[in-house]
């Protein structure tokens, strides 16, 4: 054989055994599929891990009203050794009814007497901000001063204000504090000076510096953190806090508006679910209520998914029932809230969202009835919710429950009924490990495309086991759940939304692991499992583009290489013109791949890319090493309707390819 001969056919075999085990993605640019549903990607926002009090409500003082069960949970006597005085709890006379005990403290005046604050694990506090303090001070004898100290961590004061003339009827009283260093875990005395006594309530220490410098607001570096998704919904406030472990301690919306001293503190289930991870602390004190969620979801431009009660308490505590002939309050309830946020301001409920600071709408179009309930119980109540709402409001699409799991009888049997009512969207949730998402990616390939459209409402791969304190946010199980989202991303059409859970927790009094983003008292974390998220939230496209993986270690025997682990999808974005092309590598190692872009257009050879991965699928985000599993962004230049890539372990790839 002479050379060119020997050349052409090596060329042949190893162009041959190239083919032989090619994995190949082929992406069909000029076939619209279905369209993405803007608010495809969102956050679901739960009252857990001391989410809202604790965490996104910006209030430093725990237990501020003094109507925890124990009233005096977070505050401790101070009583220098020459100090003499005392402290009561009382009820006579008090501020509002919804707020009715409050502290009364009497100095002797011998020395500074009276309570220090811990905070919620501590107060984050920072040097060159400033905090307002205030409380509901009356005075009941002599003429005192308080003493308003701000200690650090380490004993050192921080800063400090006086307070004196109270008046004798109840009457708030400001100061504003400047720490002269930034700590973590400050906190708060509250000190009488002279001889006298007040009664105090609604003791409270803000930051000036909120999201949008709202008195009384948000923790600014959490929302921006939120922001920063660009999240198309948000469902609130849970999560199981929406049924309550009996239907007494359910979530009720109406008790959380108007003035916070007047909205009546509710304990936090979480409090006491695991008996492994107690936090007796835990309360909602509804500072972030509903107005304040809407008001949240307005800014940072997320459609608002609120989950009411339908009568029913949490089926893993009490599974207690609201009979059916006693329902319609709770139907009433669901009813004024669509009029709550959407009724002209001279309705009833518009006018009060009116009378909040809103008159404009806001916008809502879709409802949540009950939050992961299962059973015939169910089916009755949410058939009953959905006739009241759909006669008044039938442009409000509603979301029904499929129960804790997505595959079990409970689930079997919802999905039967809710198909045959012809249910708008029905919500899924799951918490597994990472193979289950990986092996659920054609889930959605074969559901009824005429029947409920699917919302995955809570899903979170568990590195470890459902429940257990070991789980990790780790690269792996981000990367199973990157590959599961483009499973639903080439369904769209079928799944029209999802929502990782839960999204916040804080390091110091978490009462579930994994969660989106972690915070301590003064930084936030966003998790591997964060930049998922964004990653597809800010490269979500409108179109959804048939793509499929052709490998041929997976259809030819005898081969030697192992099926390849790669997951993707791709869309178009309008805008751009781009496609968008997502493909996440599972694999422990690097897998390359061909791109055939089936397309009229020529794709131009320069592409912005970003990858997510990290050194092994146990790589985690630590407050110490924050960005260990974080996009990087590159531009690559050799794309073109058929081109070689090869993906890293353990990643996901976002590639955005222009035409030329
Ligand atoms: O996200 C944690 C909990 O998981 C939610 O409260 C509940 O809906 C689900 O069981």
């Amino acid at each position: 054989m002479n050379r060119s001969l020997q050349a052409a056919s090596l060329a042949a075999v190893l162009s041959l055994s190239a083919s032989a085990n090619a994995v190949t993605i082929e992406v069909q640019a000029d076939r619209p599929g279905a369209d993405i549903n803007p608010a495809m990607w969102g956050i679901f926002f739960e009252d857990i891990n001391f989410g809202a009090d604790g965490g996104l409500y910006a209030e430093l003082v725990k237990n501020r009203s003094f109507e925890f069960p124990d009233p005096l949970t977070g505050w401790s006597k101070i009583s220098p050794s020459l100090a003499r005085g005392r402290l009561s709890i009382r009820d006579d006379n008090p501020l509002n009814a919804a707020n009715p005990h409050y502290l009364r403290i009497e100095s002797e005046g011998s020395a500074p007497f009276g309570v220090v604050n811990e905070g919620f694990r501590g107060m984050g506090v920072r040097k060159g901000e400033a905090y307002n303090f205030s409380a509901q001070v009356r005075r009941t004898d002599g003429s005192a001063a308080l003493r308003i100290e701000l200690y650090g961590s380490d004993g050192t004061l921080l800063d400090s204000a006086r307070l004196e003339d109270f008046s004798s009827d109840w009457k708030t009283y400001h100061a504003v504090l400047h720490p002269n260093d930034t700590d973590a875990k400050a906190k708060l005395y509250v000190l009488a000076e002279g001889k006298g006594a007040f009664d105090l309530d609604m003791v409270s220490l803000f930051p000036q510096k909120t999201w949008k410098n709202r008195p009384g607001g948000l923790r600014a570096d959490m929302m921006q953190v939120l922001a920063d998704l660009k999240p198309g919904f948000m469902r609130f406030p849970g999560g199981c806090i929406v049924e309550g472990t009996q239907l007494s301690g359910r979530y009720q919306w109406k008790k959380t508006l108007g003035p916070v001293e007047e909205r009546p503190l509710l304990i936090n289930r979480w409090n006491y679910e695991f008996l492994h991870r107690p936090a007796p602390d835990y309360f909602q004190s509804f500072g972030l209520g509903f107005f304040e969620f809407f008001q949240l979801c307005e800014d940072i431009g997320a459609q608002p998914l609120p989950i009411v009660n339908c009568g029913m308490a949490c089926q893993f505590n009490s599974a207690e029932l609201c009979p059916m002939d006693a329902l319609n309050p709770y139907i009433q309830d669901a009813l004024d809230l669509v009029e709550f946020a959407n009724g002209p301001v001279t309705t009833a409920w518009g006018a009060k969202r009116a009378a909040l600071g809103h008159p404009e709408p806001f916008n809502l179009k879709m409802m949540g009835v009950g939050n992961e309930q299962w059973g015939p119980q169910y089916i009755e109540r949410y058939e009953k919710f959905s006739q009241a709402l759909k006669q008044k409001y039938p442009e409000i699409k509603l979301i029904a429950a499929a129960g804790p799991d997505p595959g079990d009888d409970r689930f079997k049997f919802l999905w039967s009924k809710l198909r045959a009512l012809n249910a708008d969207i029905v919500d899924e949730h799951c918490y597994s490990q990472p193979a289950w998402f990986l092996a659920n990616t054609h889930r959605y390939d074969t559901y009824d495309r005429n029947g409920p459209k699917v919302f995955m409402g809570e899903y979170a791969a568990q590195s470890a086991y459902t429940l257990s304190t070991k789980n990790r946010n780790n690269l792996e199980t981000a990367i199973a759940e990157a590959a599961y989202l483009t499973g639903l991303e080439r369904n769209a059409d079928v799944v029209r939304m999802a929502s990782y859970a839960p999204l916040f927790a804080h390091v110091d009094a978490w009462q579930w692991t994994s969660d989106l983003i972690w915070v301590n008292n003064l930084t936030v974390l966003p998790t591997a499992n964060y930049y998922v998220q964004q990653l597809f939230s800010r490269n979500r496209g409108d179109i959804a583009l048939p793509t499929d993986i052709k490998d041929d270690a997976s259809q030819t025997s005898g081969t030697t290489r192992k099926p390849s682990q790669l997951f993707a999808s791709a869309t178009r974005e309008t805008s751009s013109g781009e496609i968008i092309l997502k493909v996440v590598n599972a694999a422990h190692s690097t897998t390359e791949a061909e791109i055939n872009l089936e397309t009229t257009f020529n794709v131009a050879g320069r592409a912005e890319t970003i990858v997510l991965t990290g050194a092994t699928g146990s790589a985690m985000n630590t407050f110490d090493q924050p960005r260990k599993v974080a996009p990087v962004d590159s531009i690559i230049q050799d794309t073109s309707n058929a081109f070689r890539h090869t993906f890293p372990a353990n990643s996901m790839t976002v590639m955005r390819l222009k035409p030329k």
